[in-house]
């Protein structure tokens, strides 16, 4: 959590500074602040709230420079405040620092500053950073940084200023992600590359444990033993259109649109191929077909909306895997008594690839033997490190912090892998291959079909915008659907909304039914269509209101509910696909209607690097 930005070079460094910490808003908005190196000394500006305050805010008190860095925070230790906004700055302002992490033994460094007579401005556990580095240095800044980096216990990511230095800055990291970019003269730095790439894309990955130096000659990198590295600048090939909102009023809406595209990109080259196989998922994928008729076990491993698409994921392998499935967050499978061993593959799903619980969870696995796979939007992710190998999503930059084309993404590259692990364990025969394989292909076009019906979504919103919350039910893999779809509406529209297998409902939760909740079935027509229906029928008894996301030509289905919307017929495995598409666009439109920051929604952040 928490955006980083940092630049030194001929432009305004205030402009650039800005423009990067709007496009990293979605790792938190409780605050945002900004130093800027101005000849000696330091001028710092910062305010609760988005980077839009402080931009006012610099318009009424401007500050210049050539070299400045910036923040914005998603509070932990510390409230939401002016005090505990970034940058940090040491007593005798000769220490200005940004952080994105926690450090761990924060309050034991701050009992014996205090005790030296420390007077502390702010409750953050990083303003005690600005202090040690401080009370270490002298002359030599590296020695300093490397010093203070041995007494810290915990994660971050530290952007330094030294007030007598101003032609060179620092970055730090041991944990959340930072990433370097360089052009003619200019060093940039940030959390994310989505931030740079309207500067540049000669991009370096920063490593665990490693200490940048920036200057106009570029990057110098270091171990926190002191020792040079090589910098191993590469150039990416996501460019800034992709993280512009071009005509779109929000992200999210763009992101949503751009489905039916990802789609073909996940599958491109790994679906339909010339040769003998249907699915070929390349060189890069990490297993032998005699490794996949040794898998005794897959775990598949996530967080949040990831967890969603390993949970359809999981459905699958159910059918085709002919393995022990087992489909857990990674924030309870990591502290789990997990039996993992070199027969369980293990899979550990995530957009960012940064998400701090999926990180621990497959450092367990890993450590217990397992074989593992990152299933990913980030190759060069921390998770991507630390698995070794990825599947890619090829979804493109995500800036929505509600996640919906990586979901897509995810949803193609799961089915892909379970298929080709149910070809070799002897449960999907050639014809059923082809028959999903070429089902896939023509997904995106029906995908595109839905998109194109998004005002009969609006005006379904409409009709339910005063709900008094929501009841997501269905079955199998459209359970795991009405969980997403039920996730979106809440991060959006802060609308209470809750998810339950169709078959649980009677126990318990139809208890809250009545008129002004309406139930959201999932309900394609697959093999458990009657028994769903069967659950519409007693929700509806309850008066609640029914809104059914159907397939077409169900005509069934308008008996009994109030609203319906129909997904275009495909594969009973493939339906979750489609009928997630609709929720999406459902719940944008109610939070539009409702008047909610859609791409910036309370309280959340896009990648979530604290445990
Ligand atoms: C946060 C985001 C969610 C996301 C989850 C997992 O909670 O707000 O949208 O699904 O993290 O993120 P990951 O990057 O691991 O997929």
């Amino acid at each position: 959590m928490c955006g980083i930005m940092g630049y030194l070079g001929p432009k305004d460094a205030v402009e650039v500074v800005l423009g990067g910490l709007e496009c990293l808003e979605y790792r938190g908005y409780d605050s945002a602040g900004i130093a800027l190196a101005e000849g000696r000394k330091i001028g710092i500006s910062k305010c609760v709230g988005s980077v839009a305050n402080l931009k006012a805010q610099l318009e009424k008190n401007p500050l210049s420079g050539k070299l400045g860095i910036g923040h914005t925070r998603w509070a932990t230790h510390g409230g939401v405040t002016r005090e505990n906004a970034h940058p940090h700055v040491d007593a005798d302002g000769k220490v200005v620092l940004i952080h994105n992490g926690i450090i761990e033994n924060f309050h034991e460094l701050g009992e014996e500053f205090s005790k030296k007579g420390a007077r502390f401005a702010s409750e953050t556990d990083t303003e005690i950073v600005a202090f040690l580095i401080s009370s270490l240095y002298e002359d030599d800044p590296l020695l300093a940084i490397r010093e203070a980096c041995a007494r810290l216990r915990g994660s971050f990511a530290f952007v330094i200023l030294f007030a007598n230095i101003s032609d060179r800055y620092y970055c730090v990291r041991k944990g959340p992600p930072l990433v370097l970019g360089t052009a003619e003269g200019e060093a940039f730095c940030a959390s994310d590359v989505t931030a740079l790439l309207p500067y540049t894309r000669n991009i370096l990955f920063m490593e665990d444990d490693e200490i940048a130096e920036l200057s106009a000659e570029g990057v110098a990198l270091y171990g926190f033993d002191g020792t040079p590295k090589e910098t191993r600048t590469q150039t990416v090939d996501w460019d800034a259109s992709m993280t512009s909102k071009g005509m779109y009023p929000h992200f999210m809406l763009k992101e949503i649109e751009e489905q039916g595209s990802i789609l073909r990109r996940t599958l491109t080259g790994r679906v339909g191929g010339a040769g003998e196989e249907g699915i070929d998922l390349g060189k890069e994928f990490p297993f032998s077909e005699e490794d996949a008729r040794k898998f005794r076990r897959i775990h598949l491993v996530a967080c949040g909306t990831s967890c969603h698409a390993a949970a359809v994921a999981g459905r699958l392998a159910d059918k085709f895997a002919d393995m022990d499935v087992r489909v857990e967050a990674a924030s309870e499978y990591r502290y789990g008594n997990v039996i993992c061993d070199a027969h369980t593959l293990a899979i550990f799903v995530s957009q960012s690839g940064e998400t701090a619980d999926t990180l621990a969870a497959a450092r367990q696995a890993r450590a217990r033997g397992a074989r593992c796979l990152a299933v990913t939007n980030a190759v060069n992710s921390s998770l991507a490190r630390e698995v070794g190998s990825v599947l890619e999503l090829r979804a493109g930059p995500e800036i929505g912090v509600a996640a919906t084309k990586t979901f897509i993404g995810q949803l193609a590259a799961l089915t892909l892998l379970v298929l080709w692990l149910g070809k070799r364990k002897g449960n999907l025969d050639r014809e059923k291959e082809l028959r999903l394989t070429e089902e896939l292909a023509r997904l995106p076009l029906k995908l595109e079909k839905i998109l194109g019906q998004g005002e009969s979504l609006r005006k379904m919103a409409e009709r339910h915008k005063d709900a008094f919350g929501f009841l997501f039910i269905g079955r199998g893999a459209s359970h795991a659907i009405g969980m997403e779809g039920a996730l979106k509406l809440k991060e959006i529209s802060y609308v209470h909304a809750e998810a339950h297998a169709a078959g649980e409902m009677k126990h318990g939760p139809i208890a809250i039914l009545d008129v002004r909740l309406p139930v959201v079935a999932v309900v394609p027509k697959d093999d458990l269509y009657e028994k769903t229906l069967s659950n519409i029928q007693e929700a509806r008894a309850r008066s609640a209101p029914i809104i059914a996301i159907a397939s077409e030509g169900d005509e069934d289905i308008r008996r009994f509910s109030d609203d319906c919307f129909f997904i275009p017929r495909t594969e009973n495995e493939l339906t979750p696909f489609l009928t997630v598409v609709p929720l999406q666009l459902f719940a944008y439109h109610l939070a539009s209607l409702l008047g909610k920051e859609i791409d910036r929604p309370r309280n959340l952040a896009k990648s979530v690097t604290v445990e």
